[in-house]
């Protein structure tokens, strides 16, 4: 006999779910991805401290990193990294240029720098600190099914398994076939 639990039709349908579902969470994001790096290696001199600031440049708010300098492009220009000036020098061949500077005996990791720029290119947005970002609850997100859901982990089960929408419709019809061959009266 066929004996389906609704535990099991859960686990099918995420095992069916496009794997483009779980990729929604790779966007660059400040805080996480983007701060480290330049705390690391930017802010020591053109961060928050005044008297350790060089070039009279701060890159750690955004409306003085996107400002117009003096003698060069200005450090960020928000969706054009290539007209950026913070890219031209952490890519820079000429030891002069190079940020950081090749005395503090830092260097910037490939991958890094592709961070750097991908965020750039996707507009450059600063997040405050983390510890001054009051903590939220996410929202519950949006299910067709309203009659569905139970209590909030429902709507963030249900949620995903709309993206799949094809996947859990294919799944549904198997079921249905399943259930009218066995004569089982499941999904009620
Ligand atoms: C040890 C201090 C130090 C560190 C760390 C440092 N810089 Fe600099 N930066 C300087 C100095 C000094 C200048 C001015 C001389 C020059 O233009 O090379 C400068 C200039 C710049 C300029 C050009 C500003 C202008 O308008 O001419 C940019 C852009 C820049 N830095 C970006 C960065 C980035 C991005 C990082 C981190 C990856 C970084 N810097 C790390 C010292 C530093």
């Amino acid at each position: 006999m066929l004996r389906l639990s609704p535990l099991f039709l859960l686990a099918a349908v995420f095992a069916a779910l496009p794997t483009g579902a779980a990729t929604a969470n790779s966007r660059i994001e400040f805080n996480r991805d983007i701060r480290p790096i330049l705390s690391e290696n930017c802010f020591p001199c053109h961060g928050a401290d005044s008297a350790a600031r060089k070039a009279g440049l701060r890159l750690d708010r955004f409306e003085e990193a996107i400002a117009p300098r003096k003698d060069s492009p200005p450090a960020i220009v928000p969706g054009k990294p290539e007209a950026s000036e913070l890219v031209r020098r952490i890519t820079a061949a000429d030891p002069d240029d190079i940020m950081p500077p090749a005395k503090t005996h830092k260097v910037l990791r490939a991958e890094q720098k592709e961070l750097l720029k991908s965020w750039i290119a996707a507009s450059a947005r600063f997040e405050p600190h983390w510890s001054l970002i009051p903590p939220k609850r996410p929202e519950l997100p949006k299910v067709q099914n309203q009659r569905w859901p139970r209590n909030p982990v429902d709507y963030f089960v249900l949620a995903p398994m709309r993206r799949g929408e094809q996947a859990v419709h294919h799944l549904l019809v198997g079921v249905r076939r399943a259930i009218a061959y066995e004569g089982l009266d499941l999904l009620r």
